[in-house]
């Protein structure tokens, strides 16, 4: 089954100013961008409405987190609603600093994606495993138990609406790129949960995308493996060599 390939850039809490987002923008319109592939910038939620309204059309943006409510008394929140208003139509969800900084756990995590998709957004679920976690061949029962939490309360079609993203914590802003046959071991044992916990069609039609320090340098070996249907990127998406990345398989 042919997957479309998929490049998103989580810029995180980056550009720090509207002049380095204009530098950016810049770029990545008047770059040469391989058409076949869907790409998807996440800026900080405060140039969500600017960016998208001076990206080139065919590059789309999504909010780096929301809410599992769509309004109330939740101060600091985004709801998806809010964001399908304002036209974002992605959002990344379950990010490991997410997970780690502000305590979001795998139930969060799917409520939220739960939310995002009845108001009509997709969504990146992000999933993946530390390295003592790694390191105690833990990787697989992680990535399932973090999936779980949302086959739990999704419906089969959700999951059209879905992109994976695995990102093993232990290389993301580290340097340290899984090699890719971790990555394509990891993405196919994703796959093989998908095939029994959802269904063998949901299976071979989801992207599972890698994250973690993904560079100019490694995107292309890594574009090569059957089961890598694109990438997340961070710290690289804020730099030119984001355009290589987004025509790695060109
Ligand atoms: O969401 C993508 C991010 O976590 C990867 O970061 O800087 O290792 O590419 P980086």
């Amino acid at each position: 089954m042919s997957r479309q390939f998929f490049v998103g850039g989580n810029f995180k809490m980056n550009p720090n100013s509207v002049a380095e987002k204009k530098v950016l923008t810049t770029l990545l319109n008047q770059a040469e961008l391989d058409s076949s592939v869907e790409v998807v910038v996440s800026p900080p939620s405060l140039y969500l409405i600017p960016l998208k309204e001076i990206l080139r059309p065919e590059i789309k943006v999504a909010a780096q987190n929301c809410y599992f409510k769509d309004s109330g008394a939740f101060t600091g929140e985004i709801s998806p609603p809010q964001l399908k208003d304002a036209g974002i139509p992605y959002v990344i969800l379950g990010h490991s600093e997410r997970r780690t900084l502000f305590h979001e756990t795998s139930e969060i995590v799917a409520q939220k994606t739960k939310a995002a998709l009845a108001s009509g957004l997709s969504v990146i679920l992000c999933i993946g495993e530390t390295l003592e976690q790694r390191e105690s061949e833990q990787t697989t029962a992680v990535c399932s138990a973090q999936l779980q939490a949302a086959v739990d309360i999704l419906s089969e079609g959700d999951w059209s609406k879905i992109v994976i993203a695995y990102e093993p914590v232990w290389a993301i802003g580290t340097g340290k790129v899984a090699t890719s046959k971790q990555a394509q071991d990891t993405h196919a044992d994703i796959r093989a949960f998908l095939t029994k916990a959802v269904s063998p069609a949901v299976a071979a039609a989801t992207r599972i995308i890698y994250g973690g320090s993904v560079n100019k340098g490694n995107c292309v070996e890594l574009s090569k493996q059957p089961d890598v249907d694109g990438f997340l990127v961070g710290g690289a998406s804020l730099k030119p060599e984001f355009v290589d990345i987004i025509n790695a398989t060109k």
